[in-house]
């Protein structure tokens, strides 16, 4: 039976074994697929033993997406973009990277949200690997406007002018964004973001790459703000795992359902 895996460090809270079993049963094929911790000075031989194991296609996560990415022999334009990889796969003999992060952000915003980004202006808060994974996709969805505002201001410079996009302080953003995306680690620390009054309000969705069982601190922040429309990355992380899956098994899973069962799980 082909073999999959995720590999990272830590690895054993990952929702991907359960994200890519329940896409192959709607597909009706058998699957294994594996979480693989690696050690944090050994992820090319875990994925060399897991090649020779029979292993043909990984997903993989923190802190390996750019050791990956100089791994893979081909990227995609967007896994370049990211200088990060989180999809391997094999093609004619040659080990691709692809990072489906960004599209699996827009997967979830235009069709699970069915919000169409076209014209919105978007703010991105935070300039890390995280950000910079979604900023090509968000462009190609021409948005009227896109802006990078972190806490080290020099990093937000460098992205934008790598993508051509704007940049500000983070304690002068204007209320003027239809769309903020936090792209900060600041909920994963459990800290919220000093932003100006007005910022969040405005926005018609505050939307966080991170998930959890409670809405993130920069969701309740948002909320308490005065926006209405507040959602977390699970559905980012659902719909970059379908992508993933359609690279190895030419099949395009239906997200909603799983999203629905993850859901219902974490709440449970
Ligand atoms: P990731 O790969 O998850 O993006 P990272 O590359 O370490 O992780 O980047 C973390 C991002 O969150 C950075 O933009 C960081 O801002 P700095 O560049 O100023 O460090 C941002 N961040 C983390 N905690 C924050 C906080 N409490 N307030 C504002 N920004 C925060």
């Amino acid at each position: 039976m082909a073999l999959f895996a995720v590999f990272g460090n830590p690895v054993e809270h990952s929702l991907s074994p359960q994200i890519h079993q329940a896409f192959a049963r709607q597909q009706q094929i058998p699957l294994i697929y594996q979480r693989r911790h690696a050690p944090l000075d050994g992820f090319t031989r875990a994925v060399e033993d897991f090649i020779q194991a029979g292993g043909i296609g990984a997903n993989v996560t923190v802190p390996f997406k750019t050791e990956a990415y100089a791994l893979a022999d081909q990227l995609t334009p967007r896994a370049k973009a990211a200088q990060a990889v989180n999809t391997l796969f094999w093609r004619q003999g040659q080990l691709w990277g692809d990072n489906t992060d960004g599209e699996g952000l827009i997967q979830d915003i235009s069709v699970l949200q069915k919000f169409d980004l076209k014209n919105k202006n978007i703010l991105i808060l935070g300039a890390g690997g995280a950000a910079r994974g979604i900023i090509l996709p968000l462009v190609q969805q021409q948005p009227a406007g896109l802006t990078i505002a972190n806490r080290s201001r020099h990093k937000a410079q460098q992205l934008a002018q790598l993508f051509n996009v704007q940049s500000c302080d983070l304690d002068d953003i204007k209320p003027d964004y239809d769309v903020i995306i936090n792209a900060t680690s600041g909920s994963l620390q459990g800290q919220s973001l000093s932003l100006a009054d007005g910022v969040l309000a405005h926005a018609q969705m505050a939307y966080d790459l991170m998930y959890a069982r409670e809405p993130t601190i920069f969701l309740q922040q948002a909320q308490e703000a005065g926006c209405h429309n507040v959602i977390d990355g699970l559905g980012m992380l659902v719909a970059q795992a379908a992508i993933s899956y359609q690279w190895w098994h030419g099949f395009k899973p239906d997200i909603l359902p799983v999203v629905t069962q993850l859901r219902h799980e974490m709440q449970s």
